[in-house]
């Protein structure tokens, strides 16, 4: 049996296979953050995909933690029973599914447009979305809205909790030197700057029990001048899992996390060096995500121990039942790697090379 397809265990959760569904933003909630019963479509087809773990687009513990538009709020108890809604769509299909937990700092397209201040780490000149330096009384607001969020996760039926701790986000911005410019106890030293993601893990932990999976998608380092070293990012993984971490999801800080391939492209797996340093580590598995296309690669993956489990994103945009064809041949993924799939215009998550095809067909016509 490939390697792909054998159980594995994250924590006390036993999923049935090593492939996640990685946290994917899918403008599917309303206008304030409510689950749709266009959600709950979308949620109940990747359930049917045989997909070990699937995870929610990022969920905002706060109003002003809200990255995108239509992006799901797990910020208010009102959220709960529409978020029970995707964990029982998801469990009857028989897959587990844990929710991504967010505060999007700085990096907020959505408040920038409508004219809210972002809360930063830092105040940085070279940044031009309006943004104001967070207070300490600020942080810890924050720091309580990650653990509230965790409690109502529990309540509406998930079966993990992953921190978003890449991507240019708030946590990852609290662990880069080039974002985080304090000389608090938040700022300075590595330490220092791991604090936030210490302090996050230390009170989501009391909300919840000690064994309830708890895991975070790290952006391990920064590929940018003065960003976070990779040397960095592994003694924060260290100590972050010593705090009661269960997995690691390996991706990067600010900037490339999933790039526009040329058309044409073969495949190309973005992360996996950082992976594989990031395991021999810690001692927690650690799940490797970015630019994975076929099965051959998946189970290399694993068979060579650089990673423990593998995630895609936009291959099961465009191919929900993507691992439904892998246990049956080796197809690689029809994705194309080309990010013409990010929701806009108040449209749901689809991918933008079929409606492509679709439309070209149909001015043929
Ligand atoms: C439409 C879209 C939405 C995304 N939303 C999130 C998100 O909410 N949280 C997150 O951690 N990453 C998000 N990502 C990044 C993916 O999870 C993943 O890290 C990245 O796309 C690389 O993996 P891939 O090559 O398999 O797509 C998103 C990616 C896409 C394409
Ligand atoms: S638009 Fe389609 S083919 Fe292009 S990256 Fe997104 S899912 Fe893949």
């Amino acid at each position: 049996m490939p390697r792909l397809f054998e159980p594995v265990k994250l924590g006390g959760l036993e999923l049935k296979n090593r492939a996640v569904r990685s946290a994917t933003w899918d403008g599917a909630a309303d206008s304030q953050g409510a689950v749709t019963d266009e959600a709950v479509a979308l949620f109940r087809e990747l359930g049917r995909g045989q997909i070990g773990l699937i995870i929610t687009g990022h969920a905002f513990v706060t109003p002003l933690g809200q990255g995108s538009p239509n992006q799901y709020g797990i910020h208010r108890d009102e959220m709960i029973p529409g978020l029970r809604r995707l964990t029982d769509a998801v469990h009857r299909e028989g897959s587990k599914i844990a929710v991504q937990i967010t505060h999007c700092g700085i990096n907020s397209g959505y408040l920038r447009r409508q004219g809210i201040t972002c809360q930063a780490v830092s105040h940085l000149d070279e940044i031009e979305t309006p943004h104001k330096e967070m207070t300490g009384a600020e942080i810890e607001t924050i720091i309580a809205d990650f653990a509230s969020a965790a409690r109502r996760a529990i309540s509406a039926g998930f079966d993990a909790i992953q921190l978003h701790g890449a991507h240019g986000f708030l946590m990852s911005e609290f662990l880069s030197p080039f974002f985080n410019r304090r000389t608090d106890k938040w700022g300075g030293s590595p330490e220092n700057r791991r604090r936030f993601h210490i302090e996050v893990i230390k009170k989501v932990r009391r909300e919840i029990s000690s064994d309830f999976p708890l895991f975070i998608k790290l952006g391990a380092w920064e590929d940018m001048p003065g960003g976070l070293p990779l040397d960095e990012g592994i003694a924060g993984a260290r100590g972050m899992v010593e705090e009661g971490l269960d997995a690691l999801e390996i991706s990067v800080g600010a900037r490339g996390s999933t790039p526009a391939e040329p058309a044409g492209a073969s495949e190309r797996v973005y992360f996996r060096k950082q992976a594989a340093a990031v395991k021999k580590a810690v001692s927690v598995p650690v799940i490797l995500v970015g630019g994975i296309r076929s099965l051959k690669t998946a189970n290399d993956i694993i068979e060579s121990g650089d990673a423990d489990l593998i995630s895609m994103s936009r291959p099961f945009i465009r191919q929900p039942d993507l691992l439904v064809h892998w246990q049956q041949d080796e197809a690689t993924a029809t994705c194309i790697s080309c990010s013409k799939c990010f929701p806009a215009g108040g449209r749901v998550l689809e991918c933008g090379e079929d409606r492509r095809l679709r439309e070209e067909k149909a001015a043929v016509r």
